[in-house]
């Protein structure tokens, strides 16, 4: 029976290109899990879009000199620009800036409001007199009050990891001038975060057993649940934001937190109502059989496990998160990514001068999944010669080059199977069945994994066969090995799709067959033998090694 999953990916800050940081952070695991669900035949839905408030947004701004708007708008093409070539497969990505989004969030507000889950409370509010201004969360710079690090941001400290409230902070200074701010009284309203602690004790715990969450996310959620939930402060004295329906509130905008999340909901309903049946979002969230994953780097957690489940719970009726499968950061070449020191590689830098599917290939076999994992170009190298090109794309390359040549381009007609070639069909079934179950876990890199090994014993296959020699004295034994080559990289090209979408179309259309890869399903399926190949050519191309230096020079330069 045909299952229904919502994909939910983290929203991107529309503050400056993608790196791959956001790729292997979010991003690849998320398309690759949409894309396995899809062949399965499951229905699928992935939506995301660009994050376009919040004070990382209006900071980049000033200092670039446009408006947040202007900012956000051309980040977002960039973005989708990126999805595209890289072949991120979004049924949506939209923004936070649309009328829809402010609707459903306000919708959300007054039903927590109406249901006491928010309140309205006098706080005292830092407020620069030298720049005659509120200070947001990470205009304010100072010492976090639970770790004592010197480098907080007023929302969050980056050490600790911990969140404060804005005015918990030891030491504040003003971001912008470097003064002090001042304390001056202003009205927000609160999320009543504590009213959930019960509710929400129970539910991480069954939760994360039944769907198997990853360990550093039941971990985390747990450790905040054992110190106790506190309420948080959900307005800010901004003008950039969804504004708060309430009378009054004018001059403030619901904090960039509180709405983003929102934007799961909102974000299914604009991809309902423009796919023609407005209602087509509810299965996804009202169906307790639909099962949801959130795609979001380990700094997000919290905010997936905690605070958006409470949200939900106060407003009723949809669906809680049922996994948050989170991972963890990728570090370039040994040290921890920076986007101010451009310790990073830009994604459409990377797309200008490569292919998508070696860097797919890299972020999916050393996924950050467990534990930070390292990125490097001289490993991009080596993955990309030694696997994509020798391995598999050799194994593929190999096979049908020799076959096309050799039996009028198409696929030959089998005889009898030997012990040998049934158990690398055998193999090859079981490689199947055994990445369907890791995939479905989102165990990513153990499944990527086992596809390569098949390729690796297929090509041993091959090797011991040697049809080239063989095929002088016994055209059939030649005819079936290639037959069985054949049937083995057609299985190859479905289990590696969701992880490498572009090698996988080309194969299918080498193998003759026409439409798209994904539609074939994730199942064993005899090649018909008769069937016309299309002139093959090499799956992925031989780098050279003097890329290695000439990219680490990139790395850390300023003003590019
Ligand atoms: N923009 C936030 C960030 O980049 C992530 C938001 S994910 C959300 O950290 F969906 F919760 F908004
Ligand atoms: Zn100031």
């Amino acid at each position: 029976m045909s299952e229904r999953i919502l994909v939910a990916v983290a929203w991107p800050y529309a503050d400056g290109p993608l790196h791959l940081g956001h790729i292997a952070g979010a991003y690849l695991p998320a398309d690759i899990f949409a894309r396995y669900h899809r062949i399965k035949g499951n229905e699928v839905l992935m939506v995301s879009g660009s994050d376009q408030h919040g004070t990382p947004v209006t900071i980049k701004a000033e200092q670039d000199g446009v408006t947040p708007g202007e900012l956000t708008a051309a980040c977002h093409r960039d973005f989708l620009e990126s999805w595209r070539r890289l072949g991120i497969s979004f049924d949506l990505f939209t923004t936070t800036g649309t009328e829809n989004h402010a609707k459903v969030t306000q919708d959300i507000f007054l039903k927590l409001l109406e249901g006491g889950y928010i309140y309205k409370a006098t706080v005292s509010q830092p407020y620069c007199p030298q720049c005659r201004r509120y200070l947001p969360d990470r205009y304010i710079e100072g010492t976090c009050p639970f770790c004592g690090s010197t480098a907080a941001r007023g929302d969050q400290c980056d050490d600790c990891g911990k969140p404060m409230n804005p005015g918990e902070m030891v030491d504040p200074r003003c971001r912008l001038c470097g003064g002090a701010p001042q304390f001056q009284d202003s009205e927000h309203f609160f999320f009543k975060l504590s009213a959930f602690q019960g509710q929400l004790n129970d539910w991480v715990k069954k939760q994360s057993k039944k769907a198997n969450w990853r360990a550093n996310v039941t971990n985390l959620t747990m450790r905040y649940l054992k110190e106790g939930l506190r309420d948080r402060a959900i307005t800010r004295d901004i003008g950039w934001g969804v504004a708060v329906p309430v009378k009054g509130f004018e001059s403030k905008r619901i904090y960039v937190w509180f709405e983003a999340v929102i934007g799961y909901l909102s974000a299914s309903k604009e991809w309902a109502k423009s796919s023609g049946d407005g209602e087509g979002w509810r299965p996804f969230w009202e169906d307790d059989k639909a099962r949801s994953y959130y795609f979001i780097g380990k700094d997000n957690i919290p905010f997936h496990t905690l605070i958006w489940p409470a949200m939900l719970m106060g407003y009723g009726g949809l669906n809680l998160p049922y996994n948050v499968p989170a991972n963890e950061f990728l570090t370039i070449e040994g040290k921890k990514l920076s986007t101010s020191r451009n310790w990073a590689i830009w994604v459409p830098d990377y797309l200008s001068r490569y292919e998508p599917d070696p860097l797919r290939y890299l972020l999916s076999i050393n996924m950050p999944e467990n534990g930070d994992t390292d990125y490097s170009w001289r490993e991009f190298l080596r993955r990309n010669n030694d696997e994509l090109v020798a391995t598999y794309g050799n194994l593929a390359h190999r096979v049908l080059t020799f076959t096309y040549r050799n039996f009028e381009g198409r696929i030959p007609e089998p005889g009898e199977m030997d012990k040998q070639s049934e158990s690398i069909i055998n193999s090859a079934t079981e490689t199947l069945n055994n990445m369907d179950s890791l995939l479905s876990q989102c165990h990513f890199k153990q499944a990527i994994m086992a596809g390569m090994t098949l390729a690796h014993e297929a090509n041993r296959y091959l090797d011991d066969k040697s049809p080239w020699k063989v095929i002088k004295e016994d055209r059939q034994a030649a005819a079936n090995s290639l037959y069985v080559a054949l049937n083995v990289i057609s299985q190859l090209k479905t289990m590696l799709c969701p992880f490498l979408p572009f090698s996988s179309q080309k194969l299918h259309e080498y193998l003759g067959f026409a439409g798209r890869v994904e539609d074939c399903g994730w199942n064993w399926q005899d090649l018909p033998a008769g069937q016309k190949l299309l002139e093959p050519k090499p799956l992925f191309t031989k780098l050279d090694d003097k890329l290695i230096d000439e990219e680490t020079a990139r790395l850390g330069q300023v003003n590019c």
